[in-house]
């Protein structure tokens, strides 16, 4: 038994080693030494040794259900998405799964969830992407952990747009953008994004364009929700948008992105 323990300790050390964890303040250790469990941490491992990791960097965000990283990858900057198998939403992500059809046969045990929801975001994402959506492109996933490309330079993400002061010709210009997004995920890529707001979209300060993020909960049409979740959205962007003159309502909104 101690042997078997000395031979773990060592493999997570070594592991930590060759991830060269910067340190960089003692709150982004307190919040590795939370997240990093030993199966996150070997599964870490073992991305490093494939060379899609190549420097794990620091803390970007710590969220409900995730934390996010900055990592050095092989030819750019990655961004790291950590799940939480003990999330506090685990209820809510757990509905939102057991109701796509894409995910019918997923076996209904906790960290099964969490790794079908990462599954589901990298897919997203991918989706998105395809009908011409600016998203981060999604690299790889292992276990609850989604590598993508990291949206902003030098260890700086780009703001969200929540904020971002922008004046009441930028503002229309990105409302007008994040439209035509909205239409093509719905009639191309045949999702919903679930969560969009101010606080799930980038904005790369070179153009002000907008990026779309956080895709885990995003559900296609057939989800019995996806109408419900389409509605939330427009609301959410029509309110964050009144500040700069757009009028719209919900339903001409509606009308400009919906699959005919
Ligand atoms: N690809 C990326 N590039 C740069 N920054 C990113 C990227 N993905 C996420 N981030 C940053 O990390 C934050 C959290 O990411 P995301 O919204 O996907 O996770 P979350 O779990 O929903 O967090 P929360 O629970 O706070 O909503 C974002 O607000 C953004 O600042
Ligand atoms: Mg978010």
């Amino acid at each position: 038994m101690r042997r078997d323990l000395e031979k773990k300790v060592r493999r997570i050390d070594k592991a930590t080693d060759d991830l060269r964890v910067r340190e960089k303040d003692s709150d982004s250790l307190k919040l590795e030494e939370n997240v990093f469990d030993v199966p996150t941490l070997k599964n870490l491992y073992n991305l490093s040794r494939k060379g899609i990791i190549e420097a794990m960097g620091g803390s970007i965000s710590t969220g409900k259900e995730a934390n996010v990283f900055h990592a050095d990858g092989s030819e750019r900057e990655l961004a790291i998405k950590i799940y939480r198998i003990n999330t506090s939403t685990f209820k809510a992500m757990e509905a939102y799964i057991t109701k796509d059809p894409r995910f019918v046969n997923i076996r209904p045990k906790k960290r099964d969830i969490v790794f079908a929801w990462t599954r589901k975001e990298f897919q997203n994402l991918k989706r998105a992407r395809s009908a011409g959506i600016r998203a981060p492109e999604p690299i790889i996933t292992e276990k609850n952990i989604l590598i993508m490309e990291f949206m902003g330079e030098n260890e700086v993400p780009f703001p969200l747009l929540k904020n971002v002061a922008l004046d009441k010709e930028e503002g229309q210009r990105i409302y007008h953008i994040i439209v035509e997004y909205m239409r093509l995920l719905n009639t191309e890529a045949k999702l919903v994004h679930a969560d969009l707001s101010e606080y799930n979209i980038l904005i790369d300060p070179k153009d002000l364009s907008p990026v779309f993020i956080d895709m885990g909960q995003s559900v296609t049409l057939e989800h019995p929700n996806a109408r419900e979740f389409l509605h939330r959205d427009v609301l959410n962007i029509l309110r964050y948008f009144s500040r700069f003159g757009i009028k719209e309502s919900p339903e001409e909104l509606l009308s400009k992105i919906k699959a005919k």
